[in-house]
């Protein structure tokens, strides 16, 4: 029977950082066809696809197409190929809303930033290819939920969308998110200090409740820390923890951090236990 005629009302729809809109025209192991609506402002995050070939077609608006290090503006009624192994990403730097019609054959499997699937146990692998990128305020309910959890919240000092509002707007607060290769928020971590250039504190770090013990934690701490002692004035980096927070603390061992007396200028939770990174110079 020959396939009926397919629109965006019909068509299944998938939403990717809050606001950028697909439309599913052909979803088949040999040919995916979809229908792209990118806002204003809005970006994919770089990828590569092993063995897809992409083409990308704008209907509107004008599109951003970084291919490799090269970077390619992409107007209405133009397109460009995507070969294979070229990692690339497209963004809509322009004040109109992006339309684009997405060609991919084979379809890739895990469009890098269609949200579909559950995060959980059963995906595996989820430290591989998931990387620290800034929080933006889109991720914010995520990132509360992830507080919210019962085995959590009594770790943690204050919380709630409007704490972590103003976190976002703090000039000495750096919020970063741990993502996945789909751009789905896994973690997340606070970071003080990092533009002051000497002393920084870990002021908090939480993993999605359903993506804990599968080394995440590791992977965000190791990248919190990296990114911190990037800066060479960087001498001492901390951070407290509750004493009953046995997962917490042997984590920060593991990694090595140690247990010291707290200096002055240190604030810690009430039953809070003061932890340093050990060694400045090498990271675990
Ligand atoms: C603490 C937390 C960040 C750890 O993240 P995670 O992804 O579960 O931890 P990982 O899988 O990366 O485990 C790393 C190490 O942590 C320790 N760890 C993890 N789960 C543990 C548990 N249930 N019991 C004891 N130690 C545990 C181990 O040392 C582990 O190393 P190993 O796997 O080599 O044994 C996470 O559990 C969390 O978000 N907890 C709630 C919020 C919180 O307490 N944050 C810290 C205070 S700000």
């Amino acid at each position: 029977m020959a396939p009926d005629p397919i629109s965006t009302q019909t068509a299944r729809q998938s939403t990717w950082h809050e606001v950028c809109r697909a439309f599913h025209f052909v979803d088949r192991a040999d040919l995916s066809v979809v229908h792209e609506h990118m806002p204003a402002g809005t970006s994919g995050e770089p990828h590569t696809h092993e063995r897809a070939r992409q083409f990308f077609y704008v209907l509107a608006g004008t599109g951003t197409m970084t291919l490799g290090q090269r970077e390619v503006q992409v107007p209405a009624e133009s397109g460009i190929e995507v070969p294979p192994r070229t990692r690339h990403h497209m963004r809509n730097d322009g004040e109109e809303d992006l339309e684009m019609i997405v060609v991919t054959t084979p379809r890739a499997s895990g469009t890098p930033h269609v949200r579909e699937r559950p995060l959980g146990r059963d995906r595996g692998g989820l430290v591989v290819g998931s990387h620290l990128r800034q929080t933006r305020p889109g991720d914010l309910a995520t990132v509360v939920s992830f507080e919210e959890a019962m085995d959590t919240s009594p770790f943690l000092g204050q919380g709630g969308m409007a704490w972590h509002e103003s976190a976002l707007q703090d000039p000495d607060l750096e919020h970063w998110v741990l993502v996945d290769r789909l751009d789905r928020v896994i973690a997340f971590g606070i970071l003080v200090g990092v533009a002051g250039g000497e002393v920084v504190e870990i002021r908090r770090m939480v993993v999605a409740p359903e993506g804990r013990g599968q080394g995440l934690g590791r992977l965000l701490l190791r990248q919190l820390l990296e990114h911190a002692l990037a800066n060479p004035g960087v001498h001492r980096v901390w951070l407290d923890v509750s004493a009953d927070n046995t997962r917490a603390r042997s984590l920060y061992r593991a990694v090595g951090f140690v247990e010291k007396p707290a200096p002055p200028d240190a604030t810690l939770l009430d039953n809070g236990v003061y932890m340093e990174w050990g060694d400045t110079h090498r990271l675990p």
